[in-house]
């Protein structure tokens, strides 16, 4: 029986990125992104968003509910912390740019109601993304990169990454042919989820307040 599924190695955006595109170009054709399976379920692809001057660019795990739903990144609960806590140690959100590692909302349907309920991606679907995340840092050419959580870490460093061993440290690294400098800290959506809450994000601050020194 004829079969129109690719086989997981063969999972790569590579394809569809295309050579010298701005970045309006770089989002339209990231709508037709078809390099692993996550599009199907996915209402869309949710391209990072911001502006190409930005110094600081935050890269998130995967859109969720409602940024699959509008379109843009960090616009649900997570990104509303993540604004605040910007705020509260001088970095405007206004002036990031602000992507995810993966471009596709994964979820299972669960419930009664049938709610779509995060599932986070593999890290065979993360590196199959790495082509559109590699395009974005060649055109914002950021001065600093916030890592925010293991996914964002592991696609930007590699597998080993381990986000409780390098939080709030101004890391180096050869990423896609240029030197970046990074400051991991923990994703959003785990302080929302921590039992201390309010450690979770006075946590997630101090990891932000050393990027927030880095670009002075
Ligand atoms: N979590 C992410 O990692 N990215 C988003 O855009 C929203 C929630």
């Amino acid at each position: 029986m004829a079969t129109t599924k690719a086989p997981e190695d063969a999972y790569t955006a590579a394809p569809f990125v295309p050579e010298h595109a701005d970045l309006a170009a770089l989002r339209e054709a990231a709508a037709g992104c078809r390099g692993c399976p996550l599009h199907r379920d996915a209402t869309r692809t949710v391209f990072g968003a911001g502006d190409t001057g930005a110094r600081v660019m935050l890269v998130g795990e995967q859109p969720g509910d409602q940024e699959d739903r509008q379109g843009r990144p960090f616009v649900g609960p997570a990104g509303k912390l993540l604004d605040r806590a910007l705020a509260e140690v001088g970095i405007d959100p206004g002036e990031t740019y602000v992507t995810n590692a993966v471009k596709h909302f994964k979820f299972a349907r669960s419930g009664p109601g049938k709610r779509r309920i995060h599932k986070a991606p593999s890290l065979r679907e993360t590196v199959a993304c790495g082509p559109w995340l590699a395009a974005e840092l060649r055109l914002v050419e950021p001065e600093l990169i916030v890592v925010l959580g293991a996914t964002a870490g592991k696609a930007l460093l590699g597998s080993s990454f381990r986000v409780t061993e390098v939080r709030g440290t101004v890391l180096e690294a050869e990423i896609h042919g240029r030197r970046e400098r990074l400051v991991p800290t923990v994703h959003p959506s785990s302080v929302l989820r921590a039992d201390d809450r309010e450690g979770a994000y006075r946590g997630l601050l101090s990891d932000l307040k050393v990027a927030a020194r880095t670009l002075v």
